[in-house]
């Protein structure tokens, strides 16, 4: 499982040969799923180069702190607001005691002091270093800070002697980095997310759509998010901005939108709340379509159902559905749970009947009725934002029991559309 999903560390490497050991550090960070940057100071220079922790960080390793290039794209600000936590490995002595002054002289120090985020340091020198009381003064000041040290540990040091002062081996600075994050009820999975509406053209300026915002989707995927999952909210056109973390893949019409989810098939959790449109014209004109008699017939054609096709095709996959419902809400959020095979549905009022529940397309409130095989629960009206996370907290019991019963994964089901070919 990984621990660092979605999590954004900012590594500073200081001064000391266990800066090697970098690399291999940001592999392991990268391996539990996080994303991470790197600075290095002039020391650090002298023992590793940038392009090596480039390559295995994926991103431009960031060196000085007046470079007018490297300030007009992520300058010391930016990257002290992007970062969850810092960490500092290896931290040399000179860096403990730079940090101690308070200095802001070269981009790390400055972007420490800029951070309002943990701030933690893997201390790397000779044990007599570590031992000297100005260190061991540095030391303690900068956790009567509140930073955190990891290590040093004690062992055969690359200067020939013996004692405290190594730097913590790379996997238990893992350790202590995932320990400082609280780990999300969805830690480790993956969900997909449908949201917003589909377009379905008529013409090269005209189509069929609804009403729907996406509101209600992209607050479930900013949840999920916050939950620790890795998200992909598959979108139809929406007004709104890409929520932080989120792989969003756009598409207009429910064909993309059922390619783009399949392809990113099998996930851990699907949740299914665009508003898809239930046809589609059977033609799409070439040319814009002129205005003729008084009456004009479009023939239409059912689009595929995107929730009931991928719960067939990937039964191991927990999956929920949406319902809208102007009457009988009940009735039919339980057709639907069983029509589709799906674990659970989600359903509420629109039109006249949200009366004042104020649960229309567009706003920004909801309030939802939860339904599964033998069970139900009402959500009170609340700001999409919370009732998603509070959905998401009815939603991860099921799904923990429903991964515990060991369903069949994706992989060894059927393919229902070729028997023959495996689900990839
Ligand atoms: N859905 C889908 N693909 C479709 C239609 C709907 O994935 N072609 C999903 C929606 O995202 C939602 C649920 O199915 O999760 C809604 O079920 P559906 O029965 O299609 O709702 P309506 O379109 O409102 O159906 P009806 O008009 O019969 O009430």
């Amino acid at each position: 499982m990984q621990r660092l999903t979605n999590k954004r560390i900012l590594l500073g490497v200081t001064g000391s040969i266990a800066a090697y050991k970098s690399a291999e550090l940001i592999r392991r960070l990268r391996d539990e799923g996080a994303e991470v940057q790197v600075i290095m100071t002039r020391g650090a220079e002298a023992f590793i180069t940038a392009l090596t922790l480039q390559a295995v960080s994926g991103h431009p390793v960031h060196l000085h702190l007046m470079d007018t290039e490297a300030e007009a794209g992520m300058g010391h600000i930016e990257l002290a607001r992007w970062a969850d936590a810092i960490l500092i490995a290896p931290t040399s002595a000179d860096f403990m005691a730079r940090l101690a002054q308070g200095r802001a002289d070269d981009l790390l120090t400055a972007v420490c002091l800029a951070g309002d985020v943990p701030l933690a340091l893997a201390p790397a020198m000779n044990n007599r270093m570590w031992r000297d009381r100005a260190t061991q003064d540095n030391a303690k000041k900068l956790v009567g800070r509140g930073i955190l040290l990891f290590g040093p540990d004690s062992g055969d040091q690359a200067c020939g002697e013996t004692g405290p002062g190594r730097m913590r081996e790379v996997d238990l600075l893992v350790n202590d980095l995932v320990d400082m994050f609280d780990v999300g009820s969805l830690a480790g999975k993956t969900v997909l997310i449908t949201a917003g509406p589909t377009r379905e053209p008529i013409d090269p300026v005209r189509f069929i759509s609804n009403h729907s915002s996406g509101k209600m989707g992209y607050a479930i995927a900013e949840a999920a998010v916050e939950a620790g999952a890795r998200v992909i909210l598959v979108s139809g056109p929406t007004a709104l901005p890409v929520p932080d973390r989120v792989e969003l893949v756009n598409v207009e019409t429910a064909n993309q939108m059922l390619d783009a989810v399949q392809s990113h098939m099998p996930v851990d959790l699907f949740i299914a709340t665009a508003a898809v449109a239930d046809y589609r014209p059977v033609q799409v004109s070439e040319n814009k379509i002129k205005k003729q008699d008084n009456i004009m017939a479009l023939a239409l054609e059912k689009n595929p159902d995107i929730l009931a096709e991928t719960k067939a095709q990937f039964p191991g996959v927990f999956t929920i559905g949406f319902a809208a419902e102007t009457n009988d809400l009940e009735t039919y959020a339980r057709n639907k749970l069983m029509n589709k095979g799906v674990e659970m549905i989600a359903a509420n009022w629109v039109g006249s009947a949200a009366g004042e529940n104020d649960g229309t397309f567009g706003s920004d409130n909801n309030a939802l009725q939860l339904f599964w095989q033998d069970g139900e629960i009402e959500l009170p009206m609340a700001s999409k934002s919370k009732l998603a996370r509070s959905l998401l907290a009815h939603i991860v019991p099921h799904f923990e029991d429903y991964q515990a019963k060991g369903l069949p994964k994706a992989n060894n089901v059927v393919n229902l559309k070729d028997p023959g070919k495996p689900i990839a």
